[in-house]
């Protein structure tokens, strides 16, 4: 077999048989995995009704693969669930122009998760904190017993901090920080687990009330982050220099990085890329957006969660860092059939991998948005795709594609019947 390459061109303009087909063909993609995609978004309604409560269907989403990835120099295919035209091509197409500076390049901190435990009616603070840190091996001990499979697998209980906060609208309270580390699971019902367990201890050590249990979804031990380095000449395209871009796109991200009301919408941007990844795995995207956000926050004022910069050789240098709580096990990883298949097209050894994919895919899919920003505007682009799948679905095939799909687009009429006439006058 050739060597695996996530570049397949013409990929876009196959019908969805021929890219199963495809797929097949240069992947160790397998039938039962190409099953789990095709039936019902990959769920039966029995396995449905064993997700969640008072279930009367299942509801379906796209699912695309994004080609082109290059992260940590593994050729990658991106398995997408989205509704939105242009994600999963904007992807891919950012992916090919940074696979001229090597692809992605990306990290992750260790998968530390961190449980909260807020503490009442305690007389003095600073006597209580004290206490809690001293019996800090006894508290994490309570904490490992609760898992003793994840223990094995070297995860567990890490460390205790405390916080205290002196007032609130009820008054002063204690708040600890179990750092627990749930390896290739997203953790949240260890974590959950082991808040709850370690009560009794904390409220025996402070003498006061342990109200709320619960992780927190702002996970800023659990980091993941992306960079890459596009050759400047590769940002050139149609009427534009590749310096018009770049400089274009570094102009765009200082807005950003100024402005809340537009870093929202460019944090929007990145996570269109991630959502659908997280999705796409069965993971649980309200708990990354959460995450996303109160760090984009965290030093006071929401801003930009990625950095566009120009690197000494002239070329476009991206970087991304977000809090990124995913796993490979447990939740709807392993029982929903497509998550599983998404887990297998992706051929991720570890939830630290799977970050390490969906951080970068985050990354292009903010490339994408701001250099069409910074050149055309966003909705040419829209334009142009959404007259391509016009073309195709009214019989274009090959180079028509384009033709039908331009000329549309020049003439601001894009239909079916406008589709057909041109194909049929050509
Ligand atoms: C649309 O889904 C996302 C964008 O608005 C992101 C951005 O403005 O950077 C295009």
């Amino acid at each position: 077999m050739t060597k695996f390459s996530s570049r397949l061109p013409g990929f876009y303009d196959l019908s969805v048989a021929e890219r199963v087909e495809k797929l097949t063909e240069s992947t160790s993609w397998d039938s039962p995995s190409v099953d789990a995609f095709s039936l019902s978004g990959g769920l039966s309604i029995e396995q449905a009704d064993h997700m969640i409560e008072n279930v009367v269907g299942i509801f379906g989403l796209p699912l695309g693969v994004a080609t082109n990835f290059i992260v940590n120099e593994k050729e990658v295919l991106i398995p997408m669930v989205v509704e939105e035209p242009s994600v999963v091509a904007g992807a891919s197409f950012m992916a090919k122009l940074a696979r001229d500076g090597g692809g992605f390049v990306a990290e992750t901190t260790a998968p530390e998760m961190i449980g909260q435990i807020q503490v009442l009616d305690i007389e003095n603070l600073e006597e209580a904190s004290k206490e809690v840190l001293a019996n800090k091996d006894r508290i994490l001990a309570e904490a490992d017993a609760v898992d003793p499979v994840l223990t094995g697998l070297g995860g567990g209980a890490r460390d205790i901090e405390v916080r205290i906060i002196k007032s609130s609208p009820t008054g002063g309270m204690l708040i600890l920080h179990l750092i627990f580390d749930t390896r290739d699971a997203m953790g949240a019902n260890s974590v959950n687990t082991a808040v709850e367990r370690i009560s009794p201890l904390i409220e025996e050590i402070t003498g006061g009330r342990a109200h709320l249990r619960i992780l927190t979804n702002l996970a800023d031990r659990r980091l993941a982050k992306a960079g890459c380095r596009i050759p400047c000449e590769s940002l050139a395209y149609g009427e534009y220099s590749g310096e018009h871009v770049r400089d274009g796109i570094v102009e765009a991200y200082a807005f950003a990085a100024v402005d809340p009301y537009r870093a929202a919408t460019h944090n929007k941007g990145i996570m269109n890329g991630i959502d659908a990844v997280v999705i796409a795995t069965g993971n649980d995207w309200r708990a990354v957006e959460a995450g996303a956000h109160a760090y984009a926050a965290r030093d006071g004022a929401y801003t930009s969660l990625s950095v566009w910069s120009v690197g000494k050789n002239g070329e476009l240098i991206g970087e991304l860092e977000l809090p990124l709580a995913v796993g490979i096990i447990g939740g709807a990883t392993r029982v929903h059939p497509a998550a599983k298949a998404a887990l297998q097209m992706l051929d991720v050894t570890s939830a630290s991998e799977l970050a390490e994919i969906i951080v970068s895919v985050g990354l292009a899919q903010n490339l994408a948005a701001l250099r069409a920003l910074a050149s055309e505007g966003i909705q040419r682009g829209h334009m142009s795709l959404h007259a391509r799948q016009v073309a195709i679905a009214a019989g274009a095939e090959g180079e028509k594609i384009q033709v039908v799909a331009d000329q549309m687009v020049e003439e601001g009429i894009i239909s079916a019947e406008r589709a057909q006439d041109i194909l049929g006058s050509s």
